[in-house]
């Protein structure tokens, strides 16, 4: 099983942006959880970050039929953007997004994801652990539906 985490815009920046709300913990920091997490429930993964909304769409677009499920934070782009979803519902791959932060107790700006609809979990406001719990949500969709 394969899963592809993408995470978007400034999520490089973890551990200098923003640390009253994003914590104290890098973006390699991230990747090691993720990495380590998922070598430990058996989980193939490719972990890949952007700032540009049109490199994502070209990697949503290259996951067709080569990986079983995605994990996204898509970051800012998450209020703003209609071609992150439009490219999920595309190549119909099996998708959760993720936020660190409790984006529904921030901003009004932040109130509303494009993303939500076309994703079958949303997770927000756990930190590092919404991701593994995305992991293992699609690894037990993904098996389930195997079955
Ligand atoms: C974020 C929330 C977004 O509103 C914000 O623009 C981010 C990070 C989060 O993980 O909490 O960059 O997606």
């Amino acid at each position: 099983m394969k899963l592809l985490v993408i995470n978007g815009p400034n999520i490089n920046m973890l551990g200098i942006r923003e640390p009253e709300i994003y914590g104290h913990q890098t973006y390699e920091d991230l990747v090691k959880m993720i990495e380590g997490y998922c070598r430990a429930n058996n989980v193939e993964v490719e972990i890949v970050q952007s700032n540009h909304e049109g490199v994502i769409v070209d990697i949503i677009q290259s996951a067709y039929k080569k990986t079983d499920g995605i994990i996204i934070n898509p970051a800012a782009y998450t209020h703003t953007s209609i071609a992150i979803p439009d490219a999920i519902k595309a190549v119909s791959i099996p998708t959760v997004e993720v936020h660190l932060s409790d984006i529904s107790k921030r901003e009004d700006f932040r109130q509303h994801s494009y993303v939500s609809p076309v994703c079958v979990k949303t997770i927000c406001g756990k930190g590092f652990d919404g991701y593994s719990e995305a992991i293992l949500f699609l690894k037990d969709t993904i098996l389930n539906k195997s079955k």
